[in-house]
């Protein structure tokens, strides 16, 4: 039953064309996240209308719930991601619950930020390029992501963008729409020495095991739920520049596919198209990895704890990916330490 005291306000997502905004008062966790998933309110359905972003805030009682936070996320696809069961490095584990990642550069995580820049905050690929969306070396790959600011730097430093594909794709010439329909990226884990700076260095390719190899994924996907197509692509370290990273096209980092590549970031990470989300603690915010990007940035990490946890949901990857087992996971047999992913 819905708290009497609990009240969520939404309205457009301030600083974005695209994307909502939901502000909760709740007495408690429990309250809110039970408000949030009324069927009336219809928060997946909010998601989609939203173009792929929803940003909460008001939840800071959720960093003592996390039972609560896991309970939330359940409402945005059939599975959670279990990072116990999935190669992920220990220091991204949260001490009691399996589906939480904690990215923080406190004690025992130790995950450090990008690399800060020389200007003032850069959006747009090249001058930006860690932009991509999340565990697209996997198919399929996974629907949402929520991403909850535990604790937080100061609001000019760790803020999180997040770009519409969903727009940069129809904002395309029909020129550039008839060449990448059909065609096919490939995606990689960023350790396996294919990214751009791995292969222009000429050092070898990492050998790995089958369920690590890159996957290809379709440069536009049709959102399972909207219908809609969106560009779907990384930055230069998730994405194959030694056989890539389009199929089909010249590859490697200064061939016909690395070009378009490039040329399709620096499309779809223009202001117009981006939103900077600058974080307080209690932050909550759930974006679709089908049809958005996403990227870090710097904070001052001798200075400031940052902690933030991460779900992953997943289960509606769309037609294209029916029926498919998890690429990521190993055969029987296979020892789980054959090759710790990296989040
Ligand atoms: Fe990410």
């Amino acid at each position: 039953m819905q708290n009497r005291n609990t009240l969520l306000r939404t309205g457009p997502l301030p600083g974005a064309a695209f994307g909502a905004k939901i502000v909760v008062e709740a007495p408690d966790a429990r309250a809110a996240v039970d408000a949030l998933l009324d069927s009336a309110f219809d928060i997946q359905g909010r998601l989609a209308q939203a173009q792929g972003l929803l940003v909460l805030s008001g939840l800071a009682a959720l960093a003592c719930a996390p039972e609560d936070y896991v309970r939330l996320s359940q409402a945005f696809g059939p599975e959670l991601e279990d990072i116990r069961a999935t190669l992920t490095a220990p220091r991204f584990f949260h001490p009691d619950v399996a589906e939480i990642m904690v990215l923080s550069n406190k004690p025992g995580h130790d995950h450090p930020p990008p690399p800060r820049p020389s200007g003032a905050l850069p959006v747009r690929f090249p001058d930006r390029i860690n932009w991509h969306t999340d565990q697209s070396y996997r198919r399929p790959p996974p629907d949402v992501s929520l991403l909850f600011g535990v604790t937080v730097p100061p609001p000019d430093q760790g803020q999180t963008l997040y770009a519409d594909c969903t727009a940069a794709y129809k904002a395309l010439d029909p020129n550039t729409k008839a060449l990448i329909d059909g065609l096919d990226g490939i995606h990689t884990m960023s350790w396996i020495g294919r990214g751009v700076e791995d292969v222009r260095s000429g050092v070898m390719p990492t050998p790995v095991l089958d369920h690590q190899k890159p996957v290809r994924q379709p440069l536009v996907r049709h959102h399972p739920v909207t219908g809609d197509p969106a560009l779907y692509l990384c930055e230069e370290k998730q994405m194959d520049y030694l056989d890539g990273p389009v199929a089909g096209m010249e590859p490697g980092p200064d061939g016909a596919g690395a070009r378009l590549i490039r040329d399709l970031l620096r499309h779809a990470t223009q202001e117009r198209f981006v939103y900077v989300h600058t974080w307080q603690a209690g932050d909550l915010v759930v974006g679709d990895n089908r049809c958005l990007l996403h990227a870090a940035s710097w904070y001052d990490s001798a200075t400031h704890a940052r902690e933030m946890w991460r779900t992953t949901v997943m289960g509606n990857a769309g037609a294209p990916y029916a029926g498919e087992a998890k690429s990521w996971l190993p055969p029987d047999g296979v020892s789980v330490m054959a090759g710790l992913e990296d989040a």
